[in-house]
């Protein structure tokens, strides 16, 4: 990744505070304040008479977040509160850059930073570090004066986020059994109790997401409510109650707000991107990304097991007929999971006894990737651990280095288990048992992703800790899943319900790509009662591929579904999975979301709208198109009779010609969706 243009980039270093915007009082005591570039969001940095450093922000004047508690708890020091703001500096920043893959080529990183060095008698001084954007803001702490081989434990993070006026949330409760995959519930904000981030709130004419960018070495942040307006940062702990440990000097994740008038602005924000490091990986051609089949969707709906026997999935024969598959369609990948020992019996608790090495006798590694390589397809290797990191980190290096030698690019990890029960061997020889998204299991995935790329392999995650936009630093940290994604429309009881759909693009995509593993074609496989079949119409799953993004996008169905209907799958093998330009056109969360996104390297623009159980119909102006050219939008749309709970499967497949000046009425039936591909004519 690198930087293409640098429109502007000035750093003024300020060392008088009372230089600042909005400082007020002498010997340290009062605020600096920084204002976004274009005046619409101010941040404020104080520290009260009673001592103690807080935060307010406010956007055109009206009040957000005000006097929010900022700082960190040590084990072992004084902790006393910081009494003076010792100095501030400033810095502006206008500048691009390019993703390497992404829902947008080309970002544009423009704030205004303030860094604020706090002290005091008793106090362990530090740096909070705001950077201001027109649509949010980020900031962290520096804690800069620690010894290099000082090692230090903090026990209590202080951020707070105190909500002015009425709000509602989009939430769910975080430390549950199954990690992030959860359905989100809208309720006041003094309901919520606990909840996972990025939170997304609405009132007055307002949303706010809050969420957290750049997770390196540091427990994950949760919020949890302390008052009835007030959030505060809640920390993963170990499993003996530390929360992080550092040494040396550090700096922490930063805590993000997003402030939007319409929900559409926080899904096009891309403060969390900018928030990140640029690439560490100088060449990033051998990341690939694109769309795959794979041996999966048949064991979620039981017919095929990971496990050994008569059904087993993985076997050589079916993963080539899979490859098949996919070079007949233009897909790159084959994910074969169950390929290799330790399934057998309930393989959920037998984690140690994976390998990532060891095939299984029916499925012969060697011989598939040769015949991948014929048809021009790649396996995508699968190591589901179920939660036994120490197993998988024995494992890691020569389990990549025999992918590697395989010619495989891409490995998509897995950690099923129970929440806060991954075991970690501690220095006595007894059992912690750890957080999904601790420090324990930040510093995991890290390794395993630096590692696979030393190996040239790109990591999809499921099971992983939340997105924060290590993307941008980590561009083969390809996917993940942090959600509750299709599999949950095969066996949960009751399966997601229809407004799902419409919550994720504003909750949990804001932090990052979703494997989501769109595009189930027989909707029912079998099943009658609506709770126990995907509840959309076909529509839908074609939609979901241009609203839900990720660069890796599986088509997740059998074979022979797509095969039943070529004509609805022509848009899963048209639609690209890297994108030029995004753009969130209308949604109502919870009610429907419309998102058109421009393919890289072509001129070609797709739309997906998905509705929640309610029909409805919704003018768009097709004004993102380009000027001056004339598209043949290919409308893919529920069938006038169609109802994800009497005829999911009705689609009905249109073309007309149109033109940026026109408008369409885009028609979602109950549970309904649509999807279209805007292909330029030749001028
Ligand atoms: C859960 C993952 O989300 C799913 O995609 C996978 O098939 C199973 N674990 C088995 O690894
Ligand atoms: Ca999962």
């Amino acid at each position: 990744m690198r930087r293409t243009r640098r429109i502007m980039a000035l750093a003024a270093v300020v060392v008088c505070w009372l230089c600042a915007p909005g400082a007020q009082g002498a010997n340290g005591a009062g605020k600096a304040c920084v204002d976004s570039p274009g005046q619409v969001l101010r941040a404020c940095v104080g520290v009260d008479a009673a001592g103690g450093a807080y935060y307010d922000v406010t956007r055109g004047g009206r009040a957000i977040l005000t006097h929010s508690a900022l700082g960190l708890r040590f084990a072992g020091k004084a902790n006393g509160q910081v009494t003076r703001i010792q100095r501030v500096r400033r810095s502006s920043a206008d500048t691009t850059w390019e993703q390497p893959w992404g829902e947008e080529r080309v970002i544009r990183d423009r704030h205004e930073e303030m860094r604020v060095s706090l002290s005091g008698p008793h106090a362990v001084p530090f740096d909070v570090v705001f950077r201001v954007f027109d649509d949010g803001l980020g900031f962290r702490y520096d804690y800069p004066a620690f010894g290099a081989h000082e090692a230090v434990a903090i026990v209590d993070e202080l951020t707070e986020f105190a909500l002015q006026g009425e709000w509602s949330a989009w939430w769910y409760y975080a430390r549950q059994r199954e990690r992030d995959e959860y359905l989100y519930h809208k309720a006041p904000l003094w309901e919520v109790t606990l909840a996972e981030t990025p939170l997304t709130l609405q009132g007055d004419g307002l949303y706010l997401s809050i969420h957290e960018a750049e997770l390196v070495d540091y427990a994950s942040m949760n919020l949890r409510r302390v008052a009835e307006h007030t959030l505060k940062a809640d920390l993963m702990p170990w499993s003996d109650g530390v929360l992080v440990r550092r040494t040396g000097p550090f700096r922490t994740p930063w805590r993000m707000v997003l402030v939007s008038p319409t929900p559409m602005g926080l899904a096009d924000s891309r403060i969390e991107l900018n928030l990140n490091e640029p690439s560490a990986i100088a060449d990033t051609s051998w990341i690939e990304i694109g769309k795959y089949v794979g041996v999966w969707w048949g064991m979620h709906i039981g017919r095929y097991t990971w496990a050994s026997g008569p059904k087993h999935g993985a076997t050589t024969e079916n993963v080539e007929h899979y490859m098949d598959f996919a070079a007949e369609h233009g897909f790159h990948g084959v994910l074969a999971e169950g390929w290799n020992t330790g399934w057998d019996g309930d393989w959920t608790a037998n984690g140690p006894r994976f390998s990532f090495t060891e095939s299984t006798p029916d499925f012969d590694l060697a011989a598939i990737t040769r015949y991948g390589r014929t048809r021009g397809v790649r396996l995508i290797g699968h190591n589901e651990t179920a939660g036994a990191a120490e197993n998988y980190e024995r494992q890691l290096d020569p389990a990549l280095a025999l992918y590697e030698s395989q010619g495989m690019r891409t490995v998509k990890t897995g950690y099923v288990r129970p929440n806060g029960s991954i075991e970690r061997t501690l220095a006595d020889g007894g059992i912690g048992h750890e957080w999904f998204a601790g420090q324990y299991m930040v510093r995991h995935d890290q390794k395993v992703v630096e590692a696979a790329a030393a190996h040239h392999i790109a990591i999809d995650a499921h099971e992983p800790v939340k997105d924060t936009g290590l993307r941008r630093t980590w561009p083969s940290m390809v996917s993940r899943e942090a959600a509750r994604g299709q599999e949950y429309n095969a066996w949960a009881r009751p399966t997601s319900p229809p407004d799902h759909l419409t919550i994720l693009p504003f909750t949990r995509m804001l932090s990052g790509p979703m494997d989501f593993t769109p595009g189930i074609f027989d909707l029912q496989f079998g099943h009658t009662e609506l709770r126990e079949r995907v509840q959309s119409t076909l529509a839908v799953q074609l939609a979901e591929y241009v609203v839900l993004y990720s660069p890796i996008q599986m088509a997740a169905d059998l074979p022979e579904n797509y095969r039943a209907r070529p004509d609805a799958f022509r848009f899963i093998e048209d639609v690209p999975t890297d994108w030029e330009v995004t753009r969130t056109l209308a949604a109502s969360i919870g009610e429907y979301v419309i998102t058109a996104r421009k393919e890289r390297h072509g001129n070609d623009w797709y739309l997906g709208a998905i509705s929640n159980e309610q029909a409805r119909t919704v003018d768009i102006a097709l004004d993102f198109l380009d000027e001056g050219a004339t598209y043949e939008a290919q409308i893919y749309r529920d069938g006038p009779d169609a109802d994800y709970r009497t005829n999911p499967q009705s689609l009905e497949i249109v073309r007309q010609r149109v033109r940026r000046e026109d408008h369409l009425a885009i028609a979602l039936a109950p549970g309904g969706g649509q999807a279209i591909r805007f292909r330029r004519l030749p001028d």
